[in-house]
């Protein structure tokens, strides 16, 4: 059985106060609900605020970035050291992080390792462009950069990739379901050829793009999808936690 989790990516968005209350209102409103992976992604400043407004509750913490290395001259970047005692997931590879600033199937690679040796749990994001998915490269993009990020790396069980096709993000546009759902089977299919059946099937994959309460039931009733990476509806207390809601209850009577 997997843990379904859904995980909120902030972004560049909120400010300090405006992060303390979102903090504030989704623990009040998801503390007790079981069943379900919840984890938010702030911006690194305000990871310490978000940590302490969350502290003991069932909410966790991630980073939506991590560097590879602690303790180098590395101006602007933030070690996974640094981010272990604070957050528990990382982001890593995000099409925003890709496409906006360069990143490279290697640099995720070596990001994946690096938050893997510090006990971080990577939540790994691959997808195609519009142009790639028109020109029928949808499943060739997805397997190279499954096989760039995974390359040599120790698999735990219950690993996290997000399939967040690039065309469907912050544009209101998600991909169906059907489509999600064959894109992730692509993403295990491989995972299993690289790292094997038994580990493969322990691999959460969740879909992102567009994730709102309006059509989070489409995703989450599929077998092969484990939940999702929610970006402008994770700045809502309200669409956030019903899409927590509906996951948890979706995937508690699927299984
Ligand atoms: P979106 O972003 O939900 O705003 O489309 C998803 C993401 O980029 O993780």
């Amino acid at each position: 059985m997997r843990t379904p989790l859904i995980a909120g990516n902030w972004k560049c968005h909120t400010r300090l106060e405006s992060a303390r209350a979102l903090a504030r209102g989704l623990r009040e409103t998801l503390d007790g609900l079981e069943g379900v992976e919840k984890v938010v992604c702030p911006p690194f400043v305000y990871l310490a605020a978000v940590w302490e407004a969350l502290r003991g509750s069932s909410i966790r913490l991630g980073s939506q970035d991590v560097h590879w290395q602690d303790d180098v001259a590395a101006t602007g970047e933030v070690g996974p050291r640094m981010l272990a005692e604070l957050a528990e997931y990382a982001i890593i590879g995000h099409s925003e992080r890709r496409h906006q600033f360069g990143e490279t199937d290697e640099m995720v690679n070596r990001k994946v390792k690096a938050a893997l040796a510090t006990g971080l749990k990577p939540i790994m994001c691959v997808g195609e462009m519009l142009q790639e998915r028109q020109a029928g490269l949808t499943e060739e993009v997805l397997v190279r950069q499954a096989r760039g990020g995974l390359a040599g790396v120790e698999m735990p069980d219950g690993f996290i990739i997000a399939y967040e096709p690039v065309w469907a993000i912050g544009t209101g546009t998600p991909a169906t379901g059907e489509d999600a759902a064959i894109a992730i089977a692509v993403i295990r299919r491989e995972v299993a050829s690289m790292f094997g059946q038994a580990k493969a099937e322990t691999l959460r994959i969740l879909y992102g793009g567009s994730v709102m309460p309006e059509n989070i039931a489409e995703f989450v009733s599929k077998e092969g999808i484990d939940g999702a990476l929610v970006g402008g509806a994770s700045l809502k207390v309200d669409a956030f936690s019903v899409i927590v809601e509906m996951a948890a209850r979706l995937k508690a009577g699927a299984s």
